[in-house]
């Protein structure tokens, strides 16, 4: 199995066959089968100072961040530096209108001024271990039904083992969707405060407007601070806990970056498909990712105009309204490019030539067909789940009332009390959050034209019983009858008041939830997915896994000399490039460095996305860079390097081949949107904050100088 992974006997040919740049590697394998290539690129450190288990190394700087980002740690108190994507949540719960730091920054002036988040963590990968002859064995003899629940087994009783007598983690990790598999040991701190943000017209300039492009001209960062406690273990939060110690912290380097200068970058990628079927591409172009992104509108116009209004009900919806926004482009950015970069047509020649390989061969032969006919039978309520998911639960109370389904469940006939009791408990713990940012009319609004789609593009045959109920609403057009049926869903649910929330819950009952209309409906459209539609999910996945596996074996063995690293999968990963600018359509050239010359070039007062503080005009105005411009006299902001990176690596460091950090990744440019799939060599950019803009925020316009101090500067 292990050869499987990586040929062994092509190692030679290595540096010649291996496609530069692609490719999200497992640091433990570096040594191994990528190091030769590092060091030709550029790379200066020994394969120990890049991943080591024993001595310090390169990964102990790097943390999993709230389990979405990366981190890094840059001084000897562990202060950790990320996107300010990745602290917006933190950093807008904490602001109000008063104290809106947000809006306006925020640096502590010393330790005790920092700010603890509650429930925010970070883990740090203590060792990576191969697990695949172990869980191949394991698993022999064991149908594909039953392969789903004995490998959770086999994975638990494998963490369960290394969690023994410590206070690690540990995570096992599918790869290869099921070819190999991978032990990755943790420790996680939770004890994490902030320490300081731009203002967000700095650290998210530009907004959705410039949000997946380059140019790009967004101070995209925000740091945090690690706790530990005396001993410096990790421990829960205490007032008397002490900075983190970390084993190694990254020395910064504010020297600047050129074209074609060697850079890793080193995180947690969340999630790729670039082993994706033809069929499955075009399921996404054609029905999924178009519904994603008009199901999402409806959300975002409806959220807009309530943040349009007042500042504090614009602070409670920004982070979600970001975090919606965001995949909501990614989408339309994805599906564009899939057609520009014709990524189904190049999946169809490729799995063309799977097929003659596979000719003759009984373990492969029938892999296509196989997934053909998944593909044939899934289709038709490929929908269903988008439409639950991002439709009827994306609205917020809709949400909120789903949490009572289990109750509903488990209190009918006394089937498991406890389980229903949890669920009340549940409920209650997110009350608050939820009707802190409730509004109802927006919400009514949402729900209207959710259902009124769902009606339009869901099959008449695969619509709950309910939607005959929902259409006996008033009105002469469908429209009317939703939005009246809306109107009255917002008048007589108790869901719609906390005050007729709290009676419900001093005396829950499965009649009064059963005759709320709010709770009617939701759990209407959730039955008819699970006893109608989850069954076809189900069988789609149970039908794909093993051909999808085999398809990657086949693969491999098609191309023995071929390096293969697995799909992203939040598991740590390095890749390497090198400092890269682009040319995105005929007769355009994008330059690989953009400088604050161009923030002043896209200010605009009147734009919230393009405006800036007066502060940073004034610096502007007077040069006061400090030691953070360019030769040239010009203070960068952002950059882009080839690097493969994902969502999930925003926040990872961007190092050179010393070791020392010169940037933070935060995107990916719009020509290769469909990079998730397919990585293209031409257009796939990285785009990152430089990190003498970062200081430069810090020292100057941040007026915290002491956080600089304490970082390890090469000048
Ligand atoms: N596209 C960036 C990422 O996914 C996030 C940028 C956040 N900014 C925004 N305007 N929503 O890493």
């Amino acid at each position: 199995m292990k050869k499987l992974l990586y040929s062994l006997t092509t190692l030679l040919l290595l540096s010649s066959s291996l496609k530069a740049d692609e490719g999200m590697w497992i640091p433990l394998l570096l040594k191994k089968y990528n190091y030769e290539q590092m060091k030709a690129k550029g790379l200066k450190l020994t394969p120990e100072q890049l991943y080591d288990v024993n001595n310090s190394s390169l990964k102990d700087a790097i943390v999993w961040f709230n389990g979405g980002c990366t981190g890094e740690i840059i001084s000897d108190k562990g202060l950790v530096l990320t996107n300010h994507h990745c602290g917006y949540d933190a950093i807008a719960s904490n602001s109000t209108k008063d104290n809106n730091i947000l809006d306006n920054g925020f640096w502590a002036k010393n330790n005790g001024e920092e700010i603890p988040i509650p429930g925010m963590w970070v883990s740090i990968v203590q060792r990576i271990e191969d697990m695949t002859d172990r869980v191949t064995t394991e698993l022999a003899g064991v149908s594909e039904k039953d392969r789903p629940a004995k490998l959770q087994e086999i994975f638990k009783k494998i963490t369960d083992e290394v969690k023994k007598g410590n206070k690690l983690e540990a995570q096992m990790r599918e790869m290869f969707k099921g070819n190999a598999y991978y032990l990755f040991v943790f420790q996680r701190y939770t004890d994490i405060r902030l320490v300081g943000t731009p203002p967000q017209s700095v650290g998210k300039f530009g907004g959705d407007a410039d949000n997946w492009m380059w140019p790009r001209h967004t101070g995209d960062f925000s740091m945090f601070r690690i706790y530990a406690n005396k001993s410096n273990e990790a421990a829960g939060y205490a007032p008397d806990n002490v900075p983190f110690v970390p084993k190694h912290s990254l020395p910064v380097n504010i020297k600047g970056v050129k074209e074609g200068d060697y850079a890793m970058i080193y995180g947690f990628p969340g999630r790729t498909n670039r082993y994706e079927f033809s069929q499955g591409i075009d399921l996404a172009i054609e029905k999924v990712n178009p519904t994603i992104v008009n199901l999402r509108d409806i959300r975002l116009k409806a959220w807009k105009e309530v943040m349009d209004k007042n500042v504090s009900d614009r602070l409670k919806l920004s982070a979600d309204y970001a975090q919606i926004a965001n995949y909501w482009k990614y989408f339309i950015g994805q599906t564009e490019q899939m057609k520009r970069l014709k990524v189904y047509d190049y999946k169809v020649e490729s799995e063309a030539k799977f097929k003659a390989f596979a000719q003759g061969k009984p373990q492969y032969q029938n892999v296509l067909q196989n997934v053909e006919n998944a593909y044939v039978a899934y289709r038709p309520y490929a929908l269903q789940r988008t439409y639950l998911s991002e439709g009827i639960l994306g609205v917020s109370m809709n949400g909120f009332a789903s949490s009572m389904i289990p109750y509903a469940n488990n209190i009918k006939d006394n089937k498991d009390t406890a389980a229903a009791s949890r669920a009340l408990k549940m409920a209650q713990a997110n009350a608050d959050e939820f009707y802190n940012a409730f509004f109802p009319s927006a919400d009514q609004k949402i729900l209207a034209q959710i259902l009124e789609m769902y009606y339009m593009n869901i099959p008449a045959d695969q619509h709950p019983a309910y939607m005959a109920i929902i259409l006996k609403s008033k009105g002469k057009t469908n429209s009317e009858k939703f939005r009246s049926f809306a109107a009255i869903v917002y008048a007589k649910s108790f869901f719609a008041s906390k005050e007729k929330f709290d009676a419900f819950m001093a005396a829950p009952s499965y009649k009064k939830l059963m005759a709320d209309p709010c709770f009617a409906m939701v759990s209407a459209f959730y039955n008819n997915y699970i006893n109608n539609y989850k069954v076809k999910v189900d069988e789609f996945n149970a039908a794909i896994g093993p051909e999808a596996r085999a398809y990657i074996k086949g693969l491999m063995e098609m191309n023995p000399n071929k390096v293969f690293y697995p799909d992203a999968n939040s598991s740590l990963r390095l890749t390497y490039g090198s400092v890269q600018a682009y040319e995105p359509k005929d007769a355009v050239k994008f330059d690989y460095m953009t400088t604050l010359d161009g923030v002043m070039e896209k200010y605009n007062p009147n734009d919230f996305e393009f405006n800036v503080p007066t502060k940073l005009i004034d610096l502007y105005k007077a040069k006061d860079f400090g030691n953070y411009k360019r030769a040239d006299g010009k203070l960068p902001v952002a950059f882009i390097t080839n690097n493969d990176i994902t969502g999930g690596n925003s926040g990872s460091p961007v190092i050179d081949g010393d070791g020392q950090l010169i940037g933070l990744a935060f995107d990916g440019n719009w020509e290769a949107m469909s990079g998730d799939i397919v990585f293209d060599e031409k257009y796939k950019r990285t785009i990152n904050v430089d990190i003498r803009y970062v200081l430069f925020l810090i020292d100057k316009l941040g007026g915290a100088p002491h956080i600089v101090a304490e970082m390890k500067l090469v000048q």
